[in-house]
């Protein structure tokens, strides 16, 4: 076994709750997929989680839809909700990403409540690394409006920076590549807007917690997949207790 391979088995018992923080079109989706890959924990985007009940007409979906097509946050009460359904899978005992959650400070308080009373007790005894990824303006409207994404494998492209080897299709599987609603100009307006005022609070709240971790999203994808993988790390080998044994969960 290789020596960095080695250390990746040691630490990755030490790997708990990961959030990532980050501006719409910050490359939260992007990262959380490798992320997910190297630490063997779930993926669980709550845009994602949404759409999905859009897409299939539920309760949840049709009372997000309304504001998901303007740009706005889905009310605190029904997306922690649905959360706490999806944190309380098996898969999710010993960590997972958290990609787009928490977004207000109401959430991340509500966040803290649960993994208190849930995780650090019972499963998962590791508290949770905070990675913000930093992306100027200007940058998040081309990566926004240049996103496609592939509606069976998930796979994220932009024509801009990670254009697909033939236009519109998927290079995994075939499919057409499609545009989401919500990255129309217009929308994406209002999704930054949102993001500044309810948000962007969210980075002194876990500042003040000693957990936050930044990143510089401003750099070719490997180069910020580097820098989250190594700001995991550090975090997860600083002395953190390892997870509560499954005999305890
Ligand atoms: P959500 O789906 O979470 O959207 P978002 O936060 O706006 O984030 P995005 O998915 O747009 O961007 P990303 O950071 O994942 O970037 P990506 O990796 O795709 O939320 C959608 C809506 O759901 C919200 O508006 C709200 O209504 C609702 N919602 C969700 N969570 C909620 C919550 N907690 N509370 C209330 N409401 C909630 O990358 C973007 C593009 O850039 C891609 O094309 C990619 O290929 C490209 N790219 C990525 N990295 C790089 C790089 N390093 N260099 C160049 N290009 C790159």
């Amino acid at each position: 076994m290789d020596r960095r391979a080695g250390t990746t088995a040691a630490v990755k018992t030490k790997i708990g709750p990961v959030i990532l923080l980050g501006a719409p079109g910050a490359g939260k989706g992007t990262q959380a997929k490798l992320i997910m890959q190297r630490y063997g924990i779930p993926q669980i985007s709550t845009g994602d989680i949404l759409r999905d009940n859009v897409a299939r007409g539920t309760e949840l979906g049709k009372k997000a839809k309304a504001f998901m097509d303007k740009g706005e946050l889905v009310p605190d009460q029904l997306v922690c909700d649905m959360v706490a359904d999806r944190l309380r899978q098996p898969d999710c005992a010993q960590g997972f990403i958290l990609d787009g959650f928490p977004r207000t400070v109401a959430q991340a308080e509500w966040l803290d409540g649960l993994l208190k009373d849930e995780f650090f007790e019972k499963r998962c005894a590791v508290p949770p690394v905070v990675v913000n990824f930093q992306v100027g303006y200007n940058q998040l409207l081309r990566r926004l409006t240049g996103r496609r994404t592939c509606p069976t494998c998930g796979r994220i492209y932009n024509v801009y920076s990670q254009p697909p080897r033939v236009a519109d299709t998927c290079d995994v599987d075939g499919s057409k590549l499609v545009t989401r609603k919500d990255d129309s100009e217009e929308v994406i307006a209002e999704r930054l807007k949102a993001y500044e005022r309810q948000t962007l609070p969210l980075i002194d709240y876990y500042r003040r917690r000693a957990r936050l971790r930044e990143v510089n999203g401003d750099q070719v994808p490997d180069k910020v997949t580097a820098e989250a993988f190594r700001a995991i790390e550090i975090e997860a080998v600083a002395g953190r207790p390892s997870p509560v044994p499954k005999s305890r969960a």
